[in-house]
């Protein structure tokens, strides 16, 4: 897989909180700085050549919208797609939750597109409203899918929250190895995600595979997924920060939810670790075709 150079998703970031900025400190739902947002993923994605589609649903009183990429090419019958949520919530701009997933999710579709990437499988980005109000974006397009179209896609990716400022390394449960597992080849996509980490000496520990994200509408439907996440509201533990370093009995997001989640909540180097193992864990994935990366 190419390298996903840190400097740009971090540019994405920062035009994340300019727009937050620009737009009464919040990404949320309802509000234009969530607009904003989407018009500055899709512009970028429309340059780069992905056939985009904005998708439009409504909820508690407001208009929202998912933003699905398409990029040319594979097999349609077997579609990978990976995915992040692009609101954040009324507190603050969300640049950690989930500016720091959204940013990884473009940038390596921009990779794709750099590469002039021609997988076996074919490519499918999504970028989600209104995740903050329950899943709402993610639930509508799983749904809403004819069932043929649902059934083509093969696994989901999933990254919300991949910066967090006092970060831990977890990977989504999917093998079951602590919990009850997903749907079948979960278990492969967990390994390939944790494959990354592995060669650079990271330890990855388990999360949760309960649904907390907008993987859960894609594993009622039996879909295989995964995912990474650096930690929340919960503390990270002295264990932990023997493991990882940080600060034990702190918060891995002290600003998780709050107007503090700005772009200086970020880890750089948590960020770039996970950007490196979404990378190779789509070009593992995606399979053949050109990868001049390795
Ligand atoms: N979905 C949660 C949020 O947006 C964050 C989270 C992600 C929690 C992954 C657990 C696992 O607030
Ligand atoms: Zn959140
Ligand atoms: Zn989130
Ligand atoms: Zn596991």
């Amino acid at each position: 897989a190419p390298t996903i150079p840190l400097a740009n998703v971090k540019a994405h970031l920062a035009q994340l909180q300019s727009i937050a900025t620009a737009n009464g400190g919040t990404r949320a739902h309802g509000r234009p700085g969530y607009r904003a947002s989407l018009d500055y993923v899709k512009g970028k994605l429309d340059a780069a050549g992905y056939q985009t589609t904005i998708q439009q649903f409504t909820s508690n009183g407001a208009t929202g919208y998912n933003l699905i990429a398409d990029w040319p090419g594979g097999d349609t019958n077997n579609v990978l797609m990976t995915g992040a949520h692009l609101d954040s919530v009324t507190a603050g701009p969300g640049i950690n939750d989930n500016g720091s997933g959204s940013a990884a999710n473009l940038e390596v579709a921009l990779a794709v597109a750099r590469e002039r990437y021609q997988p076996s499988r074919h490519l499918r980005f999504g970028w989600w409203g209104a995740e903050e109000l329950g899943l709402v974006g993610s639930t509508y397009y799983v749904n809403n899918l004819a069932a043929t179209e649902r059934s083509k896609i093969k696994s989901y990716l999933n990254f919300d929250m991949v910066g967090s400022p006092n970060p831990g390394y977890f990977a989504y449960d999917g093998d079951g190895s602590s919990g009850s597992g997903g749907p079948a080849g979960s278990a492969e996509i967990e390994r390939v995600l944790r494959a990354y980490f592995a060669s650079i000496n990271v330890p990855v520990q388990d999360t949760a595979f309960d649904g907390r994200s907008d993987y859960g509408p894609f594993i009622r439907y039996g879909i295989a997924a995964g995912g990474l996440f650096t930690g929340a509201e919960d503390r990270k533990t002295t264990a932990q920060a023997q493991l990882w370093g940080g600060q034990a009995n702190v918060a891995f997001d002290r600003c998780y939810h709050a107007s503090c989640d700005t772009s200086s909540n970020i880890n750089d180097t948590a960020l770039d670790r996970n950007d490196q193992a979404i990378a190779n864990a789509v070009w593992t994935l995606a399979g053949g075709g050109q990868d001049p990366g390795g």
